[in-house]
This record gives structure tokens, sequence and C-alpha cells, in this order.
């Protein structure tokens, strides 16, 4: 018999985050380099040609004006414009060789950043980020994957903090906040706390990325119980909606080897150099009805049962745009995530939404 422990809410859960995260993530990455990226690409652009002018003539360019971007703009860059825009620049030789200073480097904070994936990525390309989470189990494991990422401490800082009241120790061009972070909020006033962190830490003109359930994800969706499992563990996870709460939530149980936690702090969190389970790697999520998995525990092992409880506060359309209205920020678009999920069957029209908004200029 496994022995159980209640667990606070980004334990356990982040050990394995990565590996039950994974489903989300191609619509994630797709959405963010789709909505986002022509933003990024362009803002680099205009700073690396507002530093190639400064090196050639020697103009005073202030970081704070150079290469911001109006709303118009986003539209464009979504289009050949902005495509013919990026061919122009590359030929041109006087930008070609200038590498950017580090004036013109894009700054961008990922918010509730959970194991530092997202963080990670946009270091790899060339940008300054913040990775702010309120777990300190969520940040222990991303330190030792920025360490792994061999990534400079002036890439990436980490930071303990509230989305709530965060502050970072300048503004940033751009702020992700990914994987319905916002919904793990305890009460529906806090989204516009969030709104004005958020606004509070970006620049003028600058960018708020994030994606969010409805309440129609946690009526339709939730309901469901889910199965996996993955190197170093076995999980069940139950999910409903407390309709007179107006609340989704999910009670995740993890069934972990003994010792295994320990191993795989001490092996740097590389579990696939440990045996103790067969590696299968299936998410199998339905409506209803738990789904046969194949666990193959070794001969002898014990298990502890480790059981964690997340509660979510679902967002409507309306009142996403009116706290992120009352903090100066103004909503782009939103886009359904079917649109960027392929076909994935768990993907389902009016449920999760990615938002992008856009700080007032002074
Ligand atoms: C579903 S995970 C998303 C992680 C990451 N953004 C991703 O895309 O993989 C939610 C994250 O939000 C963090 N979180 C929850 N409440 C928070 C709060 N009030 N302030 C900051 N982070 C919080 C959790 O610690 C967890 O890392």
């Amino acid at each position: 018999m496994a022995k159980t422990q209640n667990k606070p809410p980004y334990s356990i859960f982040a050990e394995f985050y990565d590996q039950i995260a994974g489903p989300m993530r191609g619509p994630m990455e797709r959405a963010r380099e789709e909505i986002l990226g022509p933003i990024i690409q362009g803002l680099r652009e205009r700073r690396e040609r507002e530093g190639a002018r400064q090196a050639r003539g020697g103009i005073e360019v202030h970081a704070r004006g150079a290469g911001e971007i109006h709303g118009r703009d986003h539209k464009q860059s979504h289009g050949r414009d902005a495509r013919a825009t990026s061919r122009r620049d590359t030929r041109t030789p006087s930008t070609q060789h200038l590498a950017p200073s580090p004036h013109s480097r894009i700054t961008t904070c990922d918010l509730c950043c959970g194991t530092g994936t997202t963080a990670i990525q946009l270091a790899r390309r060339g940008m300054r980020v913040y990775a702010v989470d309120a777990s300190r189990d969520m940040l222990r494991v991303a330190r030792a994957k920025l360490a792994r990422a061999g990534l400079a401490s002036q890439s990436i800082r980490a930071i303990q903090a509230d989305m709530r009241t965060f502050r970072l120790p300048e503004p940033v061009d751009a702020i992700t906040c990914e994987t319905d972070a916002i919904n793990h909020l305890a009460r529906k006033r806090d989204l516009e706390s969030v709104a004005r962190a958020v606004a509070r830490a970006l620049r003028p003109g600058g960018w708020f990325f994030f994606d969010a359930n409805t309440p129609r994800a946690f009526k339709e969706l939730w309901i469901m119980n889910w199965i996996q499992e993955g190197q170093g563990f076995f999980m069940t996870a139950r999910g409903g909606y407390d309709a007179r709460r107006d609340r989704g939530w999910t009670v995740f149980d993890w069934f972990v080897p003994a010792g295994a936690l320990r191993r795989l702090r001490s092996a740097g969190l590389q579990p696939g150099n440990l045996n103790w389970v067969e590696r299968t790697d299936k998410l199998q999520r339905r409506g209803g009805g738990l789904q046969p998995a194949t666990l193959r525990p070794s001969v002898g092992t014990s298990w502890r049962r480790f059981t964690e409880r997340y509660e979510q506060v679902a967002w409507t359309k309306g009142e996403i745009r009116g706290a992120l209205g009352a903090a100066g920020l103004t909503v782009i678009g939103a886009w359904d995530l079917v649109r960027f999920a392929r076909g994935e069957a768990w993907a389902r029209s009016g449920c999760h939404f990615f938002w992008l908004a856009q700080k007032k200029r002074d």
C-alpha cells in the first residue's frame, strides 16, 4: 500500500510538469510564434536600424524610444509587409555586420514561468529574460534547466514573486504568461491586480501575450479523468467544475517509487538515466472513464503517493477586457486555441483563447 501525503500545489507537480505539459506546448508555441513572433522581429529590426544609424552618424538614440511598435504595425507585421521589410533589411550591407548593442537588446518577462521552458526559448533567441514564478519548487526545476542550457545570468534571471504584485528591475518590451497560468488565481478581483502589475512592468507601447481558459472549458473539459505514466511517476488526475463557486478543480495523485525524488534531484533531474519505470509516455485523456495504463514498476519497488489539489478561476472575454482596460492595456486580439491545435482531440472551440494586449504610450 502506498503512503499518502498531501502536498501544497506545484511541488510534486514541478518535478514532472515537463512530462505532463507536452500536449499544450505545441499549440502554445505555435500561437506565440504567430502572434508575438512578428512583433519581436519588427522590434529587433527597428532596434538594429537605430543601432546602425547611431554607429554611422553618432546619432544619440535613447533605448526607450527605439523600436517601439504601434498597434497598427502589428497588423502589418503579420502580412506580406513584414516579410518584405525583413528581406529588405537583411540585404542592407550597413546593418548586416552589426550585432545589436546591449541597449538594443529586447527585454522580456515570462510571468508564471513554471519550469522555465518558454524563458529558455526566448533567451535562446537573444532576448534578456526575467523568469518570474511564485513557486519555489517550480523555480528550483527552472534554475536547474537554465544551468543545463548554459545560459549566462545576463540572459535569464529567475525571480520568485507573485503575479499580482511582481516588480522587475527594468521596464520590459514584452511579457508572456502561458499555459493558462492566469487562471491559477484565487479570486475574481485578482485579475485586475495582475493586469496592473503587468502594465507597471512594461515599457510604454510594450506587449502582453497570454492565454486563458473560459468558463466553457471548465464546464466541458474539466469533467474528466486523466492517467499518465512517465519517467519516474504514475499519475491519475480527476477534474470537475464547482458551479456554485464557479471554479474548476483538479486533484492529482502522484505515485512515485520510493527514493525516486531524491534520486531524480541528485541525478540532476535526468530521469532518463534511471530505470525503475519503463517509459511509455502515453497521455490518455478522454471524457469520462479511466483508461487502462501500462505500468510496469521494477520488482520489489514500494511507492509513495502524493496528492495535490488545484483550483482555477475561469475568465470570460468581458472580464479580461475589463481588467486589461482598467490597467491601461489595449486588447489587440484574442485567438481561439483550436486555430493552433491542428485537430488535437482535446481542443474544443470557445474553451481557451490566446490574447495580445499593448500598453498605452505616455
Ligand atoms: C500551468 S503552470 C504554467 C507554467 C508555464 N507558464 C508554462 O507555460 O509551462 C502555472 C504556473 O503558474 C505559477 N503560479 C500560480 N499562481 C501564481 C501566482 N500567484 N504568482 C506567480 N506564479 C504563480 C505556478 O507556480 C506554475 O508554475
